[in-house]
């Protein structure tokens, strides 16, 4: 597009259906407030400026969207009282002042609308004769919404609201999907002529549209159901999300990951993942996660905020949470990663391992029912079956210190704080409370005695009291 262009994205409603204390564009779908979509698509469209219109929760909706936008030139607008939706798109006036140019409108709460038809909307308006450009919908249903008016030649001369219309305009399947864009002196000037008086006694954005018929040609684009409609109550945040992940899913397929059941794969908006990896079935990828190139993750394994890189393999049923596992280690299954894990490069976490704020360097190996916790390890060590961290001695948390090619032996506790050094060795059993020099071993455990020909005498004590 030529000309500038500017967004409006009204934020404003209550949304009273969805039954919640939060705000309805601050509900998430894949991840992401609602009113994150449409901004993007705006941003993305290449709006120099983009105005929120807020009024119920408004703080909370402007501390979100701030800090998901803040690179952004994203400003906002308050719309003190529902009083219609000319009345919240005049509420962005001011914010937009000195701004000439198209004005996008987009709903907070219309989250699945297309880059594509933003796109030919934006082009219906530069091409056409007239100050606005409007996309509409074909519905079977068009109950509710309002009905696109059209003269002779198929010309659009309005838009009439459901509850204003006759019964012969009631017939008309041709819906207003309430996606506009129009040139910003007009749209100030029709707004300031908006009055009250229709069947809901507000001021309706979409009788800007009989105005724009009158001083040129309205221009339409059709866009398919799907992405017009909206979120009134949870039941219909949910049928958006099964459209989005769809959408989601394909979109990974067709840069080169596997899916190998997309009906049970669950990837947030905004996750990055290499080609070649494969996900297995029910597997849910949620929040900021960045998994790399040929990645194998398991079914069943939860990744939320973490990052997976290159080769690594997470095998079913493991969690990891603010993750970062390094290149080609292997994870599960049953792992846990917890807050704080770092694995560098081929490092190996095995079943039933439990790791917290716990750096795992270079090769070092964890396979079996493990918790390291506040643990610092070196490279190549090996942490026995049953190692536990003892980290926190019930007001302090302190930190094990491993040093490189330790060996730990099996139900090994390290009473931290506690530093092993390079090269040391664990037998196995013991309880190290006491810092180890590199090289030494260190044992502490009650030395094995051994009573030859024990059992039998017992069995025969045991004998003899039963006779009795
Ligand atoms: C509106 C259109 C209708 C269109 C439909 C498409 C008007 C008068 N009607 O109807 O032609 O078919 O959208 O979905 O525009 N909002 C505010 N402040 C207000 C009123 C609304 O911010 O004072 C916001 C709402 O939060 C919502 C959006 O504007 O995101 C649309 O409002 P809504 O009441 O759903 O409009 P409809 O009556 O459905
Ligand atoms: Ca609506």
């Amino acid at each position: 597009m030529t000309q500038p262009l500017a967004a409006v994205v009204l934020c404003a409603g209550k949304g009273t259906r969805m039954k919640s204390d939060r705000a309805k564009v601050l509900h998430p779908l894949l991840g992401r407030p609602l009113a994150y979509y449409p901004m993007s698509r705006a941003f993305e469209l290449g709006a120099q400026a983009v105005v929120a219109v807020v009024g119920h929760q408004g703080d909370a909706v402007k501390e979100a969207l701030t800090t998901l936008f803040s690179r952004q030139p994203l400003t906002f607008a308050t719309q003190a009282q529902q009083r219609g939706t000319g009345d919240a798109v005049a509420a962005a006036r001011e914010a937009l002042a000195g701004f000439h140019g198209g004005v996008l409108i987009l709903y907070g709460d219309v989250p699945l609308v297309t880059q594509d038809t933003l796109r030919r909307l934006a082009t219906a308006y530069a091409q056409g004769k007239g100050p606005l450009a409007m996309v509409t919908c074909q519905l079977k249903d068009p109950t509710g919404y309002g009905r696109v008016l059209r003269g002779p030649g198929r010309r659009v001369m309005g838009v009439v609201e459901h509850k204003d219309a006759t019964v012969d305009q009631r017939t008309i399947s041709e819906v207003n999907a309430g996606i506009y864009v129009a040139d910003s002196k007009f749209l100030w000037d029709a707004l300031a002529e908006l009055t009250p008086k229709n069947a809901q006694g507000e001021l309706y954005l979409t009788d800007i549209i009989e105005q724009a018929a009158r001083k040129g040609e309205v221009a339409t684009v059709d866009a398919p159901a799907e992405e017009t409609v909206g979120v009134n109550d949870r039941a219909e945040l949910a049928e958006r999300a099964e459209v989005l992940r769809a959408r989601i899913n394909v979109r990974h397929m067709r840069a080169g990951v596997t899916l190998l059941h997309p009906p049970t794969t669950f990837i947030d908006e905004g996750v990055e993942i290499g080609p070649e990896t494969i996900i297995g079935p029910c597997v849910s990828i949620q929040g900021e996660c960045e998994i790399g190139a040929a990645v194998s993750i398991g079914q069943g394994a939860v990744l939320v905020h973490t990052t997976v890189g290159d080769e690594a393999e997470v095998k079913p049923y493991s969690v990891l949470e603010e993750a970062v596992v390094g290149p080609r280690c292997q994870v599960g299954p049953f792992a846990r990663l917890r807050p704080g894990t770092r694995l560098d490069e081929d490092v190996h976490v095995g079943n039933f391992v439990e790791t917290k704020k716990a750096h795992l360097k270079r090769g070092t190996k964890a396979g079996h029912l493990s918790y390291l916790g506040d643990a610092e390890i070196g490279e190549k060590c090996n942490i026995g079956a049953g190692t536990i961290t003892c980290n926190y001695d019930g007001v302090n948390k302190s930190l094990t210190k491993l040093g490189d090619g330790v060996f730990v032996g099996s139900d090994t506790q390290l009473v931290a704080p506690v530093t092993v050094g390079d090269g040391a060795f664990i037998a196995a059993g013991s309880t190290i409370t006491q810092d180890v020099p590199a090289q030494a071993l260190a044992l502490s455990r009650t030395p094995q005695t051994v009573k030859e020909g024990w059992a039998e005498r017992r069995k025969k004590v045991l004998a003899g009291l039963k006779g009795s």
